[in-house]
């Protein structure tokens, strides 16, 4: 049987190239308009730093905002906020400064330095999955080119570590220190308070935005590989030992694009509810699913486009050094398919990694046993009348241990050891007892499922997908922002047709009305001609325009115009009142 291409599947293709195309194009309006430019740009600019503009930086607050909204309001979840930067010890402890590595190659003959994985990307499906080893082969084996100077000659690949150090307090004593190179561990480490709040009932939860920093071998495409970048992640704890009971079959109308085993080849991809890929053990985790789902409810709440939306999964040795199991959320775009989300299943790592460090038992919670445990079983117990006068300060340790002893002496005197100490126990100190003792529960440390945004990588590919170019007149271009009305950073453009004979004013004080609306932002123009005006609207995403004329004055009636659309009515003021109310 031929390959059967569907003329959805057609215009999936048509749109896909034309994306590609597209992207140098929003690139440069973006910069011009106000959304985003390289940072430090009168000083030459500096590569992975970029800046928001009067538009993106709206843009992004909108996005974090119903990123938050969304966690939120599942009511286990609260929001934290923690420092960006981290003394040593935390993550020595987290395992980020022995494990937080890229690969690295040098090039033999002009020293330029590349992240070896990506320059292997066109040849290899998976190089971030390749050992150090085989990442030398793949660049001997193919003859890697280096871009800057087109050599073949390569280093063996170097891991580099991430992170950029700093130090706190004056330099001499000062105490060795790390930019996050993710929020996560603001949340580890307030677990004890998250507990207490939710009184150590599981599962909740505790999401963070702020800023993570990683220096990036080699920063590139846009805000996709940022040296700083904005992240918004969620640690959510669940006991192992319980299912978290989410209904999956609520979303069995919904099917997700899955590449199992992280294996980009075709026949792979996998088109399946979330219910199903749960009950197949296609994803292992109940609770990996369910913020599969929750997240790609999100992306389309965002204004993202189903058709380019995947979940590719981990290859076991791709997977962070924390991660059991990992899913990572994948946008198309100008730059093929780029993560924009990582659901991993941490398991108790973070948790037990800072107990092992701080030796502390506030990162346990209490668990009931379904039916409480009788233990029958043979104890030495200290007799206090001797061992008190005997051993003084340190009879409370001495019987504490005893009563721990596994292995009940069968001559006396023994030796036992407290700490640094040895001690001699004679008969008369014990009594051999059976004893019965009720187990209630138990302490455990919870395990963690995350799902990690990156902000910034999902805002490019709001633009991408938002950005669309018709064919007007004489062959013009003319490019619409199709931003999701929720998130544009200008909701209402409120144009006088003239700025004159009393419209000007009315424009005004009808901005000014629709600028009281809590959550609604109002730009006002009066210059050049009514359709440049609406065009220049468009082109940075105003979803409405509300144009005054000389009827406005005569009955409180303007013309609101619609971006995507391109359709326009006549309302009354108040209506366009109500109508702004309802957009947020
Ligand atoms: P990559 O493989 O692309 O380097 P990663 O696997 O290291 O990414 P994570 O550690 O899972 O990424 O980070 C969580 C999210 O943070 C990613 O899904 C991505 O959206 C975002 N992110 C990671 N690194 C960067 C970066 N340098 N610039 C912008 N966003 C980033
Ligand atoms: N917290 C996920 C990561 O940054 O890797």
């Amino acid at each position: 049987m031929g390959l059967l291409i569907t003329s959805k599947h057609l215009d999936m293709l048509k749109q896909m190239a034309q994306m590609e195309n597209n992207g140098k194009k929003l690139m440069s309006l973006l910069k011009k308009r106000g959304y985003i430019q390289p940072a430090f740009e009168l000083y030459g600019g500096i590569a992975g730093l970029y800046d928001y503009g009067p538009l993106g930086g709206r843009l992004k607050s909108n996005v974090n905002k119903m990123w938050l909204n969304h966690w939120i309001a599942l009511g286990n979840i609260v929001e934290i906020d923690s420092p960006t930067i981290t003394p040593k010890e935390v993550l020595m402890a987290s395992g980020h400064i022995g494990a937080f590595n890229d690969f690295a190659s040098e090039c033999k003959s002009c020293n330029s330095i590349f992240r070896s994985d990506h320059l292997l990307e066109e040849i290899h499906p998976n190089p971030d999955s390749l050992s150090q080893e085989d990442l030398f082969s793949e660049f001997e084996n193919n003859l890697i080119k280096c871009p800057t100077c087109k050599s073949s000659k390569w280093s063996i690949p170097q891991p580099l570590n991430l992170m950029f150090s700093t130090t706190i307090g004056a330099s001499k004593n000062g105490r060795t220190a790390y930019m996050r190179p993710e929020t996560a561990q603001g949340m580890f480490l307030q677990f004890p308070t998250i507990s207490r709040f939710f009184r150590g009932k599981l599962p909740f939860g505790a999401v963070q935005l702020g800023k993570g920093y990683r220096n990036e071998i080699s920063p590139r495409q846009g805000i996709i590989r940022l040296r700083e970048f904005n992240m918004a992640e969620l640690e959510y704890f669940i006991d192992p030992k319980k299912s978290t009971s989410h209904n999956l079959e609520i979303w069995n109308d919904t099917l997700l694009k899955l590449i199992p085993d992280g294996s980009e080849s075709k026949q792979k991809e996998l088109e399946t509810t979330i219910f199903d890929a749960v009950k197949n053990g296609i994803v292992k985790h109940e609770t990996v699913g369910w913020f599969m789902i929750k997240t790609y409810e999100l992306m389309i709440d965002l204004g993202l486009n189903p058709e380019f939306l995947r979940f590719r999964q981990h290859e076991k040795n791709e997977m962070a050094h924390y991660a059991t199991d990992c899913w990572d959320l994948e946008i198309f775009g100008s730059y093929g398919w780029i993560e924009c989300v990582g659901i991993a299943h941490r398991g108790s790592y973070d948790l037990e990694a800072h107990d092992k460090f701080i030796n502390t038992n506030d990162l346990k919670i209490w668990r009931d046993f379904e039916t409480e445990k009788v233990i029958e079983k043979t104890v030495c117990s200290p007799v206090q009348s001797v061992i008190g006068p005997k051993f003084k300060n340190y009879s409370k340790a001495i019987s504490e241990k005893l009563l721990k002893i596994k292995n009940i002496p069968e001559s006396f005197p023994f030796e036992l050891e407290v700490g640094e100490e040895t001690f001699l126990i004679q008969k008369e100190m014990v009594e051999i007892k059976d004893i019965k003792t009720v187990d209630r529960g138990e302490w455990f440390i919870p395990h963690v499922v995350e799902p990690a945004f990156g902000i910034d990588r999902i805002i490019w590919h709001i633009l991408e997908h938002s950005y669309n170019e018709i064919n007007k007149k004489d062959d013009e271009n003319y490019t619409i922002l199709s931003l999701n009305k929720k998130i544009a950073p200008l909701n209402f453009a409120v144009y006088p047709l003239y700025e004159k004979d009393g419209m000007k004013q009315k424009a005004d004080s009808i901005s000014q009305l629709l600028r009281e609306v809590d959550g609604i932002s109002v730009i006002y123009d009066g210059s050049k001609s009514i359709g440049r005006r609406y065009a220049r609207g468009d082109e940075i995403g105003i979803p409405f325009a509300v144009t005054v004329d000389l009827q406005t004055i005569e009955d409180e009636t303007i013309t609101i115009r619609y971006r995507d659309s391109q359709e326009q009515e006549r309302i009354t003021v108040s209506e366009l009142l109500d109508f702004a109310t309802k957009i947020v």
